[in-house]
């Protein structure tokens, strides 16, 4: 089997690792090679969305995508979601309304939940259901998640403009 040098930005980082085998997995790669577990295997078939990632800002399943299609790309990982010591909202509000018990699916739905509050920072409650439909939850019966999601929504969008009366 043919080996590969993969660069890639992963976290704002650069990356350069040499003898990938062409068949490895983004997600072995990036769980085996570069040590960030956080990213779960679940399915490998690409059904549960544990492996869940952000590829230059799309949320993809990282079970589906080779680690040589992603040379050149920017990778961002649940380890690259906070900031310093500081949570994302999303890794708050999940933590403030239960969205999590075992945690395993968390970090696909987080990477999932970024992308949308990016691309719609007021979901609705159908909106954030529609995003999150490509993960899958053993424990929490979902409503919890979607409330997360919504929750860090307000988060995000700060305390309401102050009114102006006359
Ligand atoms: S492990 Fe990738 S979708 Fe399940
Ligand atoms: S919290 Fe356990 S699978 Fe989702």
């Amino acid at each position: 089997m043919s080996e590969h040098r993969i660069e890639c930005t992963v976290n704002g980082e650069s990356v350069s690792v040499d003898r990938v085998p062409s068949r490895r997995l983004l997600s072995d790669f990036l769980r085996d090679d570069l040590n960030l577990t956080g990213t779960k295997r679940g399915c490998e078939t690409g059904t549960c969305g544990a492996c869940s990632i952000r590829v230059d800002g799309e949320v993809v399943k990282s079970c589906l995508m080779l680690a040589v299609q992603a040379r050149g790309c920017n990778i961002q990982t649940i380890e690259g979601l906070a900031c310093g010591d500081d949570l994302h909202p999303l890794q708050q509000s999940f933590m403030q309304c239960g969205g999590l018990q075992c945690g395993y699916c968390t970090p696909g739905f987080l990477m999932a939940a970024s992308a949308l509050l990016e691309a719609n920072p007021n979901p609705t409650t159908d909106e954030v259901r529609h995003a999150l439909n490509g993960n899958l939850c053993r424990c929490t019966g979902y409503t919890q998640i979607v409330e997360s999601v919504l929750d860090a929504a307000k988060k995000m969008q700060g305390p309401p403009e102050p009114q102006h009366g006359n």
